[in-house]
């Protein structure tokens, strides 16, 4: 391994107490993702930009959800166990065997910053042209539980104090250390072995590496990120902070690509929402993961979408919900209170009423009446719906599945269809309508 590559570690065996969760911390989700799972994705963004031999992810013992939700969801990321929860430099510690001899520049990262940036992390590579161990620190509008990072007189990064251990004076310094670091192997695990037990807190912090280095005159690096993008998630107020700050870049990034949102503030999008241009979302709209949308398609208030491709040209809502495995093709429509799960919907067609879609192939230019519902379930198996093109479905028709009508056929309102419809049929399952005379009134 030559010097100008780069390993990363993520440290995320920590108890996350604070969340008050049976769900490990670093897998509550940001925009519909995993925390940690931003931080992974981040640093396989920027492969191309530099050379990374090894990403490691330090769990506890007890981290198998962790494990589990990595080993399923990537290649190639190392699990390393930190048996006993001592701290973040006890954390770093558990890598020693993995990175003591390695030669290039180890990149140490917390799991529970789902806002860091590329830029910030090729900015700490920056660092370690000049500088044997760096850090990046923030300035920070409210300090409080950040460690506080104490320039010298000529502005030199010193010491790390922590919260817990900060007098007064030392509580106002606003500069806070972000929790990322970059180092050499060798120094890291030379100055991780001087670390000792803050008695206080019964931890071993990782931050005392930054007072041990310049005690032994080691010149340490500094680059200043944006406060957002170390925002570290540790209860469920930094949570909802966090996801914030990420709907905010979300919504910004939309509106730049050329989607109307006429109510910003009131639309959730997940990470991974594509949407295209001159898309048109109207208040209170929520976009669950995996939702693709086409160009010109227009999204009425109080919709919900999750898993759905939405072709060009389609129009949504008001109060639609949108579930996975729905493809919507291009100019069709689906209209307030209409639920549609796992169904195709082809070009031009119509559900605008009060329906329920599911398990089903609606053709092109079919009309869906008000009220019509698919009855795919029949308490042990889901079953089909096809509809072939340009047939009627009339208001308050069950179509109860497996069931397969024709192109053109017409099926009359209220009916209860269970036999299959040929193409160019008429089908009708209705009682004949009595009319008879009143009784007179006494
Ligand atoms: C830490 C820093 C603080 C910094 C802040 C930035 C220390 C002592 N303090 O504080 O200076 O301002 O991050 O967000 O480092 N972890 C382990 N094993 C452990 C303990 C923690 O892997 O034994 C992991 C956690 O899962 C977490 C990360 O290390 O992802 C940071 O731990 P956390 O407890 O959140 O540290 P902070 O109190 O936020
Ligand atoms: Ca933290």
């Amino acid at each position: 391994m030559q010097n100008k590559t780069f390993s990363f570690m993520i440290l995320a065996a920590g108890k996350g107490t604070r969340m008050k969760s049976n769900k490990p911390k670093v897998l509550h989700e940001v925009a519909g993702k995993p925390i940690i799972s931003h931080i992974i994705d981040k640093i396989l963004s920027i492969r191309n930009n530099i050379s990374i031999d090894r990403i490691s992810v330090v769990l506890g013992k007890e981290s198998r959800e962790i494990k589990f939700y990595i080993e399923n969801n990537y290649k190639d990321i190392d699990i390393i166990i930190q048996n006993n929860q001592l701290g973040t430099a006890d954390a770093v510690l558990a890598t020693e065997s993995t990175f003591k001899n390695y030669k290039g520049k180890l990149i140490i990262l917390c799991g529970d910053t789902p806002l860091i940036t590329s830029k910030l992390l090729l900015d700490l590579r920056k660092l370690s042209k000049n500088f044997r161990l760096g850090l990046s620190g923030f300035k920070a509008t409210d300090p409080k539980g950040y460690g506080r990072i104490v320039l010298n007189k000529s502005n030199q990064v010193s010491t790390i104090i922590e919260e817990n251990d900060a007098n007064n004076l030392q509580k106002k310094i606003d500069l806070c250390n972000s929790g990322m670091y970059i180092s050499e192997a060798k120094l890291l695990y030379s100055l991780l072995s001087k670390v000792k037990f803050n008695s206080k807190n019964k931890e071993m912090y990782l931050t005392d590496i930054i007072y041990i280095a310049n005690k032994d005159n080691i010149k340490i690096g500094i680059t200043y990120n944006k406060e957002v993008e170390s925002l570290g998630v540790n209860d469920r107020k930094g949570l909802a902070m966090a996801e914030k700050e990420m709907q905010n870049i979300l919504r910004e990034k939309a509106m730049k690509k050329g989607v109307t949102l006429i109510s910003p503030e009131t639309v959730f999008f997940s990470i991974d929402t594509k949407i295209s241009k001159d898309v048109h979302i109207e208040p209170n709209v929520v976009f669950g993961p995996g939702v693709k949308i086409g160009e010109g398609v227009r999204i009425k208030a109080f919709c919900h979408l999750e898993g759905v491709t939405i072709k060009k040209n389609c129009t949504i809502g008001p109060f639609a919900r949108l579930r996975p495995g729905t493809i919507l093709e291009e100019y069709s429509k689906i209209g307030n209170f209409v639920e549609v799960k796992k169904s195709k919907i082809k070009k031009g067609a119509k559900v605008n009423h009060l329906s329920y879609v599911g398990d089903a192939d609606i053709g092109s230019n079919v009309n869906i009446g008000a009220g019509v519902i698919t009855c795919n379930y029949d308490g042990v198996n889901k079953n089909k719906t096809t509809i072939g093109s340009n047939s009627f479905v009339g208001s308050n028709v069950s179509l109860v599945a497996p069931l397969k009508v024709g192109s053109n056929a017409l099926i009359g309102a209220g009916s209860v269809i269970t036999k299959d419809v040929p193409k160019n049929m008429l089908a009708v399952e209705r009682n004949k309508q009595v009319t008879i005379k009143k009784r007179n009134k006494k």
